[in-house]
């Protein structure tokens, strides 16, 4: 398990959190107050919740980890279908 850990952890700190951070440095000032907006921060503070829960306590890895894998996966989902799309309602060309 330490090995997945180990992998877990590069990925959210060199991929994931600059991700995360990009997303709303880009997109909040465009909508701020919008329930989609706002729904994407709190999955990305819950995510970076869990993220430290990894990092620092071993006794539910293996819990935490399929957790992390389902929230990502279920965020990805709800940025493409629903908040992307919302998006570009809202831009010019
Ligand atoms: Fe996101």
């Amino acid at each position: 398990m330490s090995g997945i850990k180990e992998k877990f952890l590069i990925f959210y700190e060199t991929k994931l959190l600059a991700h995360f951070s990009e997303e709303e440095k880009i997109l909040v000032h465009l909508l701020p107050d919008n329930p989609h907006i706002i729904r994407m921060c709190e999955e990305h503070v819950r995510m970076n919740e869990l993220y430290s829960s990894i990092k620092t306590d071993d006794s539910k890895l293996g819990d935490d980890l399929f957790l992390f894998g389902e929230l990502l996966e279920a965020h990805i989902r709800f940025e493409e279908r629903e908040l992307f799309p919302l998006i570009e309602q809202h831009l010019t060309e």
